[in-house]
């Protein structure tokens, strides 16, 4: 009896643990939004006076804000000036935006990929889906920056050099298709490393086509990057020397249909880069710190959007290694290399016709 009531508190207490993360996360997206991150880095130590004044937010909102970011352990507060300032080794997960480290992406779409709440109740008790539309920008921009993170600082600095025919194909000035290119972050950091070839980005969100197009021009990469609005699954125009799909395959409608286009879109001598999440061939077998976080993307977005389309629902974790083998082979491809890449997330396959 003395033990049950042991076990019963120790999981209380792992239940307010998670309630706490929640509102942390919930504080670090207001501090994202509203750049008082950036404004504490920049300028801290703050009063919440001089953090408003600098800010023009109100000053009670904000005081009550410092309390709970610092009680949290992200800033430190200093009860005598009653300053809030930012620990230096804090800075890169909180305002470096595009650093190895930043969050800002996470936070933003966490946040965002809950709003659409009763919509998610109402499909548990219905089925059906959400529909990317029902995702605000908040969501859209938080994806884009997480994808910033790692197109900037991992695909074409390590994972690259990984796959020797792609960027043999790219130098020579050749072809690259990226399917389901979101706000275009991959096609523009490769755009800039390969300035001979020709870059193609598909996506069915049109506010993921506007933001692509003009990212293209901010980056000065619009004369070699181009962005059409599509549901590639419906069949693509032309070949290609390299296609791509990066977190895409398992949120869509039709993944096999998606892999049978990505092979008739890539040439005979062609490469299929496939990017996915790494996860395990029994969704159950999933462990450590992203287990949850990839089960809460996939119910909140990746399973859920695919229903709504009266998709398959593969769902986040939905895309195993045996699974990416057997619909390319399905798909008409011969071989299937997993290239060795250390990710939390991702798991990255070269497929070969
Ligand atoms: C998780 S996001 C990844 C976006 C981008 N590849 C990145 O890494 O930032 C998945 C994207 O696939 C797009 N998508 C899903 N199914 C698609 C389809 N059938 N045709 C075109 N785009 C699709 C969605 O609109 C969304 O932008």
């Amino acid at each position: 009896m003395a033990e049950n009531t042991q076990n019963a508190e120790a999981f209380v207490g792992k239940v307010l643990e998670a309630a706490t993360g929640m509102m942390t996360l919930r504080l670090c997206a207001i501090g994202d939004r509203l750049d008082l991150f950036t404004a504490i880095a920049e300028h801290g130590p703050l009063t919440s006076d001089e953090l408003a004044q600098r800010t023009q937010l109100n000053e009670r909102y904000l005081r009550e804000w410092i309390y709970g970011i610092t009680l949290a352990g992200f800033l430190d507060f200093d009860k005598q000036s009653r300053k809030v300032s930012m620990p230096e080794a804090h800075r890169a997960a909180l305002v470096d935006v595009g650093g190895p480290l930043y969050q800002g992406g996470m936070f933003r779409m966490f946040n965002a990929i809950l709003e659409p709440y009763e919509d998610l109740i109402r499909a548990f008790r219905e089925g059906g889906g959400i529909d990317y539309a029902r995702y605000g920008d908040d969501f859209w921009r938080g994806l884009e920056h997480n994808s910033c993170v790692r197109y900037k600082n991992l695909l074409v600095s390590k994972w690259l050099p990984e796959m020797p025919d792609v960027v043999a194909k790219l130098d020579a000035g050749g072809s690259f298709a990226d399917f389901g290119c979101g706000a275009g972050r991959a096609v523009i950091e490769l755009a800039q490393r390969f300035p001979n070839a020709k870059f193609h980005g598909f996506d069915l969100f049109p506010g993921n086509i506007d933001t692509a197009q003009q990212r293209a021009i901010d980056a000065g990469v619009d004369d070699r990057a181009t962005f059409t609005l599509a549901n590639f699954a419906d069949g693509v125009d032309g070949h290609f020397d390299v296609v791509a799909t990066f977190d895409v395959i398992h949120d869509m409608a039709d993944p096999r249909a998606g892999m049978r286009v990505a092979r008739n879109a890539c040439k005979d001598d062609g490469i299929f880069v496939l990017m996915d999440i790494d996860c395990t061939e029994d969704p159950a077998d999933n462990s450590g710190p992203f287990a949850v976080f990839k089960l809460g993307a996939s119910l909140h977005f990746c399973m859920t959007t695919s229903l709504a389309q009266g998709g398959e629902g593969l769902g986040t974790v939905g895309l195993p290694e045996g699974k990416v083998r057997e619909f390319s082979t399905a798909a008409g491809f011969s071989s299937v290399r997993r290239l060795p890449i250390q990710h939390p997330l991702n798991a990255l396959y070269e497929i070969r016709p």
